[in-house]
């Protein structure tokens, strides 16, 4: 899934909603003297043969065949066994793992807008088939609906509700709007679509309406000037976000079997409290903006709710909360719930050293018959990844660490593929894990964009500089100059894609990925123009930023699975420590709770001191070439990041036990630092609860620690 929006919140997490109008991608790109990188990269001999074997024409090829048929969760076994056929035939040993999963498809909606003198307004809930955009009119085109949504109707007012995080529904209360029993019209953007569902229904409203808005696409817009789709590179009117609404900051997976894999003969639990009770569609701004108009003037004006992002850019359009007695919407959502088999395509080969293995993801289920950018811009890179290991094993090299790649089903619904896989796999997992590396959408823009776990930082920003980026002045300009001119941040994880189960398990994590900046083509996110054509054309004609994006995710692999040393550094999660103590700090002034936060700066400082020792030990090892003390400092390393997750899950959510970050659980995209002792302040407001968080946050960062000690 992972919604690419520009990041609007400071701390930058690739996965979560991000606000285009925050990137300075507009002004002339211009190398800067920083990074003290030769120019071309210096590559050794296994570097080179894994680079050049990248060719934008054969990943072209892969994305075409991912991108001309329904493959959305658990509907299309050929398509992961071509994965799978494919892996083969470049040396992987590969399977099909198998899940029996809760989904649900659409069977049939619609939605009508009444007038008060009985005339009606009839949204199509469709979007236009344009004749140059082969996959818009396939007969078998994926209608527009939310996976995991309520059967049912609905007939009321309705109240505009904003992004529909909880404080927008708190500021409609306020201001003496009567929720209950009404619609939720929200707008995208912000929390996880899901979420937005789950307070519209926690206020005690009856259905919920989510529509696209222009306003966060940056200066690429029909208003500023720009032909939309596929005439020019602003958003088509008639484009729908899809996409599940499952309460993903509760927890993911396949909301029947929480904890343990979905077999045929699994124990079943209530999906009710993970998925909405209250049905919702979602629609594109056109045919949002007949709703809007209707509220214009009644209810608080947008000035007097005057919430973050509530004010869109859609033409005639006072974005008025209502609701108006002369405005009600009948809304009906019917859905197939079922059991569906859903198709992991593991791909192996082992390494020397099996008790230390690196997990390859991207996710191949996609929304609609397109797909090209969420998620099979990745898929292509996998297959060309696994196509150059395969020229590199023709040298006789071989991997020193276990390589497992996997192409998830059903991510789309609730990353269900993945965390399956880990909840079967989850003792193998922890012993032997050394990093989980993710690739969800590798392209939706030119703009490289990674999120991953602080062990991750040095090698991840290292290896930005081995690669040549494809446009804007490529004689002198590699990933890393771009990336650092535009943001030069590696994000928090939060949630929103596959990461997410590993994550929550103490294992490493990194999310890899290319996105646009406010200037560059709008991508049309789970919809219909997620498309092969819309990527040649404007995401990424040439396939050029697939082959860089594909060459670093490469490497990066490459380096993890080959070097004496695991390539993570403890170390990198000593200043993001201590960044993230200094923000609770400024939480806890801000909310007058008396918190001792002195556990946390101890903590801290032990685990600095034992990263030290590490450091020592592992420089003394590969200085007298001591493998068996080499090995015990690499397990160190694999391990140590186990203790973070060593305390049990998070308040109210038992599913994320990494104690140092999490999806907030009213953005369910975006990070929280520190989640345990934050939210027991900002959700819960219990002083105590908090207190017993920096006690179990500092215990699980002396574990971490006590790991690299031993
Ligand atoms: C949008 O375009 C305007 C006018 O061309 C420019 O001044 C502004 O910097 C652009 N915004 C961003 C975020 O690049
Ligand atoms: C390309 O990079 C060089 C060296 O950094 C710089 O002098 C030049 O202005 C750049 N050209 C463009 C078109 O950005
Ligand atoms: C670049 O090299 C100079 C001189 O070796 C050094 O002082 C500086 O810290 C380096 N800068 C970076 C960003 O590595
Ligand atoms: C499965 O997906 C592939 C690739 O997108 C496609 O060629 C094939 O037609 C799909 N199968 C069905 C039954 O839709
Ligand atoms: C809107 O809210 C911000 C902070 O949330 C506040 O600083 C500002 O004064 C408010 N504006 C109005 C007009 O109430
Ligand atoms: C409803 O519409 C009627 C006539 O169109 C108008 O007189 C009345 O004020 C409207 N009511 C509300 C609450 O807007
Ligand atoms: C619902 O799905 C089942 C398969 O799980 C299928 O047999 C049935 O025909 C579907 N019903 C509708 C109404 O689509
Ligand atoms: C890889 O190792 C596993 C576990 O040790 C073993 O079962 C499997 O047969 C090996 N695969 C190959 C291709 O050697
Ligand atoms: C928190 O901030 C206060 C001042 O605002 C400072 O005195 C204290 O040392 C800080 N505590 C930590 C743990 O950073
Ligand atoms: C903290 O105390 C100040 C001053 O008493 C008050 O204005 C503010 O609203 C309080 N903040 C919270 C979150 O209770
Ligand atoms: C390090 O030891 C290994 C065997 O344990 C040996 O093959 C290798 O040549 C040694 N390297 C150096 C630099 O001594
Ligand atoms: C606050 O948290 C403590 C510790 O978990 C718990 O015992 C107490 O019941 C909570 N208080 C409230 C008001 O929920
Ligand atoms: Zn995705």
């Amino acid at each position: 899934m992972k919604a690419t929006f520009l990041l609007l919140a400071a701390i930058g997490a690739q996965a979560c909603q991000r606000d285009r109008a925050s990137r300075s991608h507009s002004q002339p790109f211009v190398k800067r003297q920083t990074s003290n990188a030769t120019f071309p990269p210096v590559l050794d001999a296994n570097e080179q043969i894994l680079i050049d074997s990248f060719d934008n024409t054969s990943i072209s090829t892969w994305s075409y065949y991912y991108t001309h048929g329904d493959h959305i969760a658990g509907r299309n076994k050929t398509i992961a066994q071509w994965t799978a056929d494919k892996w083969t035939e470049y040396g992987f040993t590969s399977r099909l793992d198998e899940y029996y999963v809760f989904l649900n498809y659409p069977v049939s909606n619609s939605l009508v807008l009444t007038y008060p003198n009985g005339s009606t307004y009839k949204p199509t809930l469709r979007e236009a088939v344009l004749a140059e955009d082969d996959t818009t009119s396939y007969p078998n085109s994926i209608p527009s609906f939310h996976g995991y949504s309520f059967t049912g109707n609905a007939s009321a007012e309705y109240v505009y509700v904003g992004r529909g995080q909880q404080v927008d529904f708190a500021r409609l209360v306020a201001l003496g709007v009567k929720l209950e029993g009404k619609i939720a019209l929200a707008k995208y953007g912000g929390p996880f679509r899901g979420l937005k569902v789950k307070n519209a229904q926690d206020y005690g409203m009856i259905g919920a309406v989510i529509f696209t808005d222009p306003g966060d696409d940056g200066n690429v817009t029909e208003v500023k000037g720009f032909a939309a789709y596929p005439n020019g590179p602003a958003r088509n009117p008639s484009t729908i976000q899809r996409g599940s609404v499952e309460f993903l900051s509760v927890y993911p997976g396949d909301p029947t079997t929480p904890g343990y894999a979905s077999k045929p003969d699994s124990p079943r639990a209530d999906h009710g409290k993970v998925t909405p009770k209250i049905p919702s569609l979602p629609i594109s701004w056109a045919e949002a903006q007949p709703l809007l108009q209707a509220l214009n003037g009644h209810g608080p004006s947008n000035a007097s709710v005057n919430r973050t992002g509530w004010t869109g850019a859609i033409s005639g359009v006072t974005y008025s909360a209502g609701p108006s007695s002369n405005a009600t919407l009948f809304l009906s959502n019917v859905m197939n719930d079922t059991y569906s088999t859903i198709w992991d395509a593991i791909g192996v080969i082992n390494g020397t050293s099996q008790d230390e293995v690196v997990i390859v993801g991207n996710h191949r289920d996609a929304w609609i018959i397109g797909g090209a950018a969420d998620p099979n811009s990745g898929s292509a890179v996998l297959i060309e990844l696994a196509k150059a290991f395969s020229k590199l094993a023709e040298t006789g090299w071989k991997p020193v660490r276990t390589i497992v790649l996997a192409s998830w089903d059903a991510e789309e619904y609730g990353l269900v593929g993945s965390t399956e896989w880990v909840e079967e796999h989850i003792p193998w997992l922890k012993n032997a894990a050394v990093s989980y590396l993710n690739i969800d959408v590798a392209v939706s823009g030119p703009i490289p964009a990674i999120s991953a776990t602080p062990d991750l930082h040095a090698i991840s920003t290292a290896l930005l500089k081995k690669i040549v980026y494809p446009y804007r002045n490529s004689t002198t300009s590699t990933l890393y100059d771009v990336w650092e001119h535009e943001d030069g941040k590696v994000g928090v994880l939060g949630s929103g894609s596959d990461y997410t189960a590993f994550l929550h398990r103490g294992i490493a994590s990194i999310d890899v990925g290319a996105e646009g900046g406010p200037n560059d083509a709008v991508y049309p996110y789970h919809s219909n123009y997620d498309s092969y054509h819309w990527m040649a054309t404007y995401g990424d004609k040439g396939f050029l930023t697939h082959k860089a994006i594909g060459q670093y995710f490469t490497l990066l692999l490459y380096h993890f699975v080959n070097d004496a040393t695991v390539p993570l550094e403890p170390a990198g999660y000593v200043p993001e420590l201590h960044k993230y103590l200094t923000a609770l700090n400024a939480t806890v002034s801000a909310s007058n709770y008396t918190i001792d936060l002195s556990p946390l700066t101890k903590a801290i400082s032990t685990f600095d001191s034992f990263v030290h020792d590490f450091e020592a030990l592992r420089s003394q090892a590969l200085k007298s070439n001591d493998t068996a003390l080499l090995t015990v400092q690499n397990h160190k390393a694999r391990d140590f990041s186990r203790g973070f997750a060593s305390q049990g899950g998070l308040p109210t959510r038992e599913f994320f036990q990494h104690t140092i970050f999490a999806p907030g659980r009213d953005t369910g995209y975006a990070p929280v630092t520190f989640p345990g002792v934050t939210e027991s302040i900002t959700f819960d407001k219990n002083a105590t609860l908090a207190q017993e968080w920096v006690g179990k946050t500092a215990k699980a960062i002396l574990v971490a620690a006590s790991i690299l000690k031993t």
